[in-house]
């Protein structure tokens, strides 16, 4: 298999967030209308995750900043936030219409046509909490890219190791924490509802994958995958670039930074969570391949 890295970039149906076409944006309200539960917020806070979320107060970089810049990145962190769930739910619909197209069976097609509804209403739900335009060039996530080109050109089995056990579980994890630490009552209630979706999405995965015996194509595609994912979750760097849009750090400012913020304990722990992850579903040496790549250690 190529280096995957060599071919990656911005999905194009993810990045054409044509929303406008009022024709069909008057009968997808409709269409959602009864299943839709949260209302578009007025007025909405700029911040709904700041200190209680990311304690940047812990660094004395951040500490020195005046008030308008730290409201400025917590503003943008925020956004982060919401793009990454947001285009999430749109990869969502990607995937089940590849997994509907490639199913072998009638109950298998309706399992995921019932799954890509449900990412629907999760990505309007979202939008009724995103008061800005979630430009791919200011608010894309590195974990997109290699999520898009699975859903391209992996094989069917493959995706159900990659994207529904591995990336929704992630999911279920990022978005629990997301809720808990949200400071709108409103939009954490919204994410509650997503998560019990996700864990069906999720645990669904788990049980299909159970049941096969992946052939050598397929275990490399996983490996491939699950490692660029990896790798594009550690070089996210949300704290960091969010706060460079406010003032440029030097390399020793930049590795204080990191330390004061324990930025490195953080990654690991998420890492062990998506190594525990994937012992649910590793019956070959898929584990072993990536200890051996050295991917769940995560140092500055
Ligand atoms: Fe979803
Ligand atoms: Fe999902």
């Amino acid at each position: 298999m190529s280096n995957l890295k060599d071919h990656l970039s911005k999905d194009q149906t993810l990045l054409a967030p044509k929303l406008e076409n009022p024709k069909f944006k008057a009968l997808l309200d409709n269409a959602l209308s009864s299943y839709v539960v949260s209302e578009k917020y007025e007025n909405l806070p700029k911040i709904l995750w700041g200190e209680k979320r990311f304690q940047l107060e812990r660094s004395s970089s951040f500490r020195k900043l005046r008030q308008v810049s730290k409201d400025n990145i917590y503003t943008h962190l925020t956004r982060l936030n919401l793009a990454l769930s947001w285009y999430i739910e749109r990869s969502g619909h990607n995937y089940g219409a590849k997994m509907i197209l490639l199913s072998d069976t009638q109950e298998e097609k309706s399992l995921y046509a019932l799954f890509v509804a449900e990412e629907a209403i999760h990505q309007r739900e979202f939008e009724h909490f995103i008061d800005f335009i979630p430009d791919p060039n200011v608010y894309w996530h590195p974990l997109l890219d290699p999520l898009a080109q699975a859903i391209k050109e992996a094989e069917r089995e493959t995706c159900l190791y990659v994207i529904q056990v591995l990336l929704e579980g992630f999911g279920i994890g990022l978005y629990t924490s997301l809720k808990e630490s949200c400071d709108l009552p409103e939009l954490k209630k919204v994410y509650s509802r997503i998560i019990n979706d996700e864990a069906k999405h999720h645990g669904s995965g788990v049980i299909l994958t159970h049941s096969l015996s992946p052939n050598d194509l397929v275990k490399d595609q996983v490996f491939e995958y699950t490692r660029q994912f990896i790798i594009a979750l550690q070089s996210a760097d949300m704290l960091g670039s969010s706060f460079e849009r406010e003032q440029k750090l030097s390399q020793k400012e930049r590795s204080r930074f990191y330390e004061e913020v324990e930025y490195e304990k953080f990654m690991n722990l998420r890492l062990v969570k998506l190594k525990s992850m994937l012992q649910k579903v590793d019956n070959w040496d898929l584990i072993d391949r990536l200890e051996k790549e050295k991917v769940f250690k995560f140092s500055i």
